[in-house]
């Protein structure tokens, strides 16, 4: 492997950053949501079906794609089939990884904003659910602010990106994760000390089939996929930087164990908070904005409560853009043979002009959006876009490419590469199966399903 490309320095180091990939908004803002509107319970268990049964091969696949060619996705693609048009799968990630930097840095500079608020005591006026709205609004119509805290963020994501793999990702990453969990851990239990927080555990653990129907199955795949960071290539990517020596099987496990265990911590914190101030579980994208200041501001301790909250989002939020970027620069710096400086400068800055109209969406600039938060503007097109269509695509080319043309052979191989003994083997009936049929096909009735009824999240 070259050295100038960089890599981890070990398997923790790897693991926790491709677990700071993986563990994000999604986590934490849209995971809650997605249990509230799919009836609680119910759709914690299909998520974990999916996690297991989807999630966790697909993660697999691209972790081995990417360390056995150490290449960015395009690269990776070209390099197991020259000459095909395999490496436009490749191209379809990177492009899918820039156009959700450019949205997700928005939603995650509005947690900068709110941490701000938490700070300076701007979140006190949010006591009910009318006057909560307003400081929102006051946020996301603000074209400045939302500009402003939008490029804060994509500068922090350039400052970590361009000092490198070992030096940049894998040190920040290693500080945040741990603190991360440190934060879900003291809220989880700030939560459950809660009156009436049964009432919210009894929600998120007791499975309430009525609830379901198709729908809320098909979110539960997109969910999986959107959460665990695959279909476009940020796993092929950052696979590309594990030595040889190590367990890539182990560390794939652990990455999407560890990504669903902070979203059921996520719902510890959340779903008894809900519960005691007695609002609406299915209160969607706006929970956590509109939702939460209102029962911090209810709770004993509640300021102190909203500022480790939004420092924990943050974070989230950041780790996740950290990778998001990664994947443009590698394309660049393996491809086009661009410094790693200036590649995450460069794409840093052209993130930001496609992020404007995102910020300027949601209620700056009117034919942006429809004014209606997250129901038909510039910022909630590209979420759906690029963060349901475009991965679900990636996702089921990913699995034919490694199952048909790859060979699942190959896969076992580069997983049990720097196998430490003890840990059993991946059974390759059984992944092959899961990767060549299930996978794909499942991927594809989402897909449709997503199209034919409009529904996204
Ligand atoms: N998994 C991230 C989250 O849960 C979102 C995401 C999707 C992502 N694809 C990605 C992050 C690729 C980094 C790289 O918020």
């Amino acid at each position: 492997m070259t050295t100038t490309r960089g890599e981890f320095s070990g398997n923790l180091g790897f693991i926790l950053a491709a677990a700071g990939s993986a563990i994000g908004l999604g986590n934490i803002w849209r995971f809650p949501y997605a249990v509230g509107e799919g009836g609680g319970g119910a759709f914690v268990l299909i998520y974990l079906a999916f996690v297991l049964g989807i999630g966790l091969p697909v993660m697999l696949t691209e972790l081995a794609v990417g360390r056995t060619t150490g290449r960015n996705p395009v690269g990776a693609l070209r390099q197991l089939a020259p000459n095909t048009p395999w490496r436009l799968v490749g191209s379809l990630g990177v492009v899918t990884g820039f156009a959700i930097l450019a949205f997700y840095s928005v939603v995650a500079g509005w947690m900068l904003g709110y941490l701000g608020k938490a700070l300076t005591g701007g979140l006190s006026s949010a006591v009910d659910a009318e006057s909560s709205q307003l400081v929102f609004e006051s946020l996301v119509e603000n074209p400045w602010m939302g500009l402003l805290l939008a490029g804060i963020f994509i500068a922090l994501t350039v400052f970590v990106v361009r000092r490198g793999i070992s030096g940049g990702i894998e040190r920040i990453t290693t500080i945040l994760m741990p603190v991360l969990l440190l934060l879900l851990v003291v809220l989880a239990v700030r939560s459950l000390f809660l009156p009436n927080a049964g009432a919210g555990l009894a929600y998120l653990f007791k499975p309430d089939f009525a609830a379901v129907n198709f729908t809320v199955v098909m979110q539960a795949l997109g969910q999986a996929l959107f959460s665990l960071s695959l279909g476009m290539g940020a796993m092929i990517t950052y696979g590309s930087y594990v030595q040889r020596t190590q367990n890539l099987w182990k560390a794939g496990i652990s990455v999407a164990m560890f990504d669903t265990f902070i979203a059921i911590l996520a719902g510890l914190v959340i779903f008894p908070a809900l519960f005691y101030a007695n609002a609406d579980p299915s209160g969607g994208p706006g929970l956590v904005f509109v939702v939460l200041p209102t029962i911090f501001n209810s709770m004993p301790a509640g300021s102190i409560v909203a500022i480790l909250f939004f420092v924990l989002m943050t974070i989230a939020a950041l780790t996740s853009t950290i990778a998001l970027l990664e994947v443009v620069v590698a394309y660049f710096v393996d491809e086009k043979g661009w410094t790693r400086g200036m590649a995450s400068m460069v794409i840093g800055a052209a993130c930001f002009v496609l992020a404007v109209p995102s910020a300027l969406s949601t209620g700056a600039v009117s034919w942006l959006g429809t004014g209606g938060l997250f129901q038909w503007d510039f910022l909630s097109l590209n979420n759906n876009i690029w963060g349901n269509y475009s991965l679900s695509i990636g996702a089921i080319l990913i699995c034919i490419f490694a199952g048909w043309q790859w060979g699942i052979p190959k896969l076992v191989e580069s997983l049990s590469e720097g196998r430490d003994g003890g840990f059993p083997l991946p059974a390759p009936t059984m992944l092959g199966f899961l990767v060549k049929v299930i996978c794909p096909i499942a991927v594809l009735i989402a897909l449709f399903f997503i199209i034919l009824t409009g529904n996204y999240f």
